[in-house]
């Protein structure tokens, strides 16, 4: 179970453990976290599960597909670093991955 790191915009920080294979959307739904709103429920059609990923990191993680890079375009303040934390999926390897929240999801 990596520990994925959340922090908002105030600062705040939150240690997540998460369960292979599940989305990272999914982990911090489940850890109450309030940035995550999720309110697709992971089909790819809402935007508001946006954060940004530590830059240095940001490679590690699969390329975004065509359609989340289109959906990421509706996403407040979106950066280089941007993804939907519904499409990437939690593996070992993540270990201690920050993921910043935006300030707002709309
Ligand atoms: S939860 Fe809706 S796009 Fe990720």
């Amino acid at each position: 179970m990596p520990l994925l790191i959340f922090r908002d915009h105030q600062g705040n920080q939150y240690d997540v453990e998460a369960n292979c294979g599940d989305s990272v959307m999914n982990a911090a739904v489940l850890a109450g976290i309030d940035g995550i709103l999720a309110e697709c429920g992971g089909s790819l059609s809402c935007a508001t599960c946006h954060a940004h990923v530590q830059p240095e990191r940001f490679n590690e993680l699969p390329e975004a597909s065509s359609h989340e890079q289109a959906m990421l375009e509706g996403a407040v303040e979106p950066s280089q670093t941007s993804r939907l934390t519904c499409q990437i999926e939690v593996t070992d390897a993540m270990e201690g991955m920050i993921f910043t929240l935006p300030p707002s999801q709309y």
